[in-house]
């Protein structure tokens, strides 16, 4: 199994407009710690991440409050007006200063619930595979029947899930490859050849890379919304009083 060097990128410059907070929803607190604290602990559990590259927005006034921002295996990069923007920010900052041939395992702040065992099986899967330059990322297959709506809001038909899956992070890529597509994607964007670049595997898709979906076996929402705040108080007080 190849063994490189893996830092991990967050991204945490959003504003955090769906959550309706009166701060970025990454710095609210999640049973004591912030999302973003209780995010960067999990990656840091993990062994195989050597450093943790946490990118925040510009005028940011939070991180700095923070005990981990003077962590020695954190670094703090400025993100963009995306979230694709500030990846890149981060991927960038890996490709130039860790070893050639690094991987950016990139997960949102706002997934403070990943477990540690999921991230490990995600790498695993990715050395293991006989194709690391394709990386990987946690998904889960959709559960729920689809429907393709019409303009008016009425069903025009169900749509086969059979092969759907709903993409998570992690993501996994070799930090070089990922820097390239996410800047092709970008490009692409601009002259408006394609849609968005909304995880790094599609801007690695669009490079004609097919990742690996490894599937997250635990709870790994986003939070968004004050719904999924209050959910992963709920599940955090349910794993706490359950050990
Ligand atoms: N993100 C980022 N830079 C941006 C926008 C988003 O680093 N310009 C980060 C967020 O901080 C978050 C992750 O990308 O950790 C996923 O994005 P999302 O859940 O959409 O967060 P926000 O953009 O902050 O929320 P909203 O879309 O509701 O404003
Ligand atoms: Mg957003």
């Amino acid at each position: 199994m190849s063994e490189s060097t893996i830092w991990a990128v967050v991204p945490a410059a959003g504003i955090g407009e769906r959550m309706l907070a009166n701060k970025p929803k990454q710095y609210l607190s999640l049973c004591g710690k912030t999302i973003l604290e209780r995010t960067i602990q999990s990656l840091l559990s993990v062994k195989r991440v050597e450093r943790v590259i946490v990118v925040v927005a510009a005028n940011d006034t939070y991180w700095a409050t923070l005990a981990c921002s003077q962590q020695e295996k954190i670094t703090r990069v400025l993100g963009g007006a995306s979230r694709a923007l500030s990846v890149t920010a981060g991927v960038s900052y890996v490709a130039d200063n860790a070893p050639n041939g690094s991987y950016a395992l990139v997960h949102d702040a706002a997934r403070p619930l990943t477990s540690i065992d999921d991230i490990n099986r995600l790498i695993d899967a990715v050395f293991s595979s006989g194709n690391p330059d394709n990386g990987g990322l946690l998904a889960v297959p959709v559960q729920d029947t689809l429907k393709l709506a019409n303009t008016n809001h009425t069903v025009e038909r169900t749509v086969n899930r059979e092969k759907l899956w709903q993409a998570q992070t992690p993501q996994l890529f070799r930090a070089a490859l990922l820097l390239d597509a996410l800047q092709q994607g970008d490009a692409a964007t601009v002259e408006n050849r394609v849609t968005v670049i909304t995880d790094e595997a599609s801007a690695m898709e669009l490079a004609g890379v097919q990742p690996l979906l490894v599937e997250s076996l635990q709870a790994n929402f986003k939070i968004t919304r004050a719904q999924d705040l209050a959910l992963a108080k709920a599940w955090l007080n349910s794993t706490e009083s359950a050990e």
